[in-house]
């Protein structure tokens, strides 16, 4: 990607973007082994969302290896999926080849006003260093009358909240990363409501799926963390050798609560938002 942004304009916006775009470089090759059968679950409710059926233009915002797009292609809509890691776009021409994806930020979107019919997000708000951007943007490529839901991640998700307890108790909670924006934000269906609102969207609704996560084993769920994402990964990274053993045993024994190897079902709840451009 190019860097149009001098070197002394440098944020910590910026610094968490380019953070995250180098993870997610990375991360690619092991994301969709590692977390596609979770978060492949919330595509359907999330199509519903957007009324997505034969005909819509449907663009899926950091689509990562296509899990949306995909769904939404079987349901007949023209489907357009943007990422703005290079190795997840790859990642998605290969699994769906007859699809279209592209390259690019869902901070400042390559597309005219009024594109598209439907526009998703699935679990990508929550990565990006100007999520309000994002909506904007979002609201913008819409039509009037356009569609638009993203999901996130409940704070209630229990690996996620195992895997930070574990690294509070027995590693280092602070190693140096850029400063992101909240990663439970869009959480909270107040704040998301309430942002929503401000961006100008209208009919907000937002709810909480109760999907859940069946790894092959609890050591599956330890090399996601430490493999398949950014923030999460980059702090396991930054442990001692021995405080991420002891953070692996606390995960493991955390996950004991929740079956063994093949019978782990791990409560992943994801909250779903929704919302109308009007005008
Ligand atoms: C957790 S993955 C979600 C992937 C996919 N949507 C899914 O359903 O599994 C987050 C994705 O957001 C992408 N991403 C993060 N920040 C982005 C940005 N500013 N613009 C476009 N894509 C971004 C990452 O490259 C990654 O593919």
């Amino acid at each position: 990607m190019i860097d149009t942004r001098s070197q002394t304009s440098m944020t910590s916006s910026d610094a968490f973007h380019d953070f995250e775009h180098a993870g997610w470089e990375r991360a690619a090759k092991f994301y969709g082994d590692a977390f596609g059968a979770l978060t492949a679950q919330t595509a359907e409710p999330t199509l519903d969302a957007v009324n997505a059926s034969g005909g819509t233009r449907l663009l899926d915002v950091a689509c990562g290896p296509g899990f949306i797009a995909g769904a939404a292609a079987a349901r007949g809509a023209l489907v357009t999926g943007l990422d703005f890691a290079a190795a997840m776009v790859a990642q998605a021409r290969q699994r769906l080849p007859a699809l279209t994806f592209r390259e690019g930020d869902a901070e400042a979107l390559p597309f005219e006003a009024g594109t598209f019919d439907a526009v998703v997000m699935n679990f990508g708000l929550l990565h990006l260093a100007r999520p309000d951007a994002a909506l904007a943007e979002a609201h913008r490529v819409l039509r009037p009358g356009g569609r638009y839901a993203f999901t996130v991640w409940s704070e209630q998700a229990v690996a996620f909240r195992l895997a930070l307890r574990a690294i509070e108790e027995h590693g280092n909670a602070k190693v140096p990363l850029p400063e992101g924006p909240a990663f439970f934000r869009f959480s909270d269906p107040a704040e998301t409501a309430r942002t929503l609102a401000g961006i100008g969207f209208s009919d907000i609704e937002v709810r909480e799926l109760p999907i859940a996560w069946r790894p092959p084993s609890a050591d599956a769920v330890f090399d996601a963390l430490l493999r398949g994402g950014v923030r999460t990964a980059a702090v396991l990274r930054g442990q001692t050798p021995e405080a991420l053993a002891a953070i692996r045993d606390a995960i493991h024994r955390g996950l004991e609560a929740y079956g063994r190897d093949e019978g782990l079902n791990i409560p992943m709840p994801a909250v779903l938002a929704s919302a109308t451009r009007l005008g």
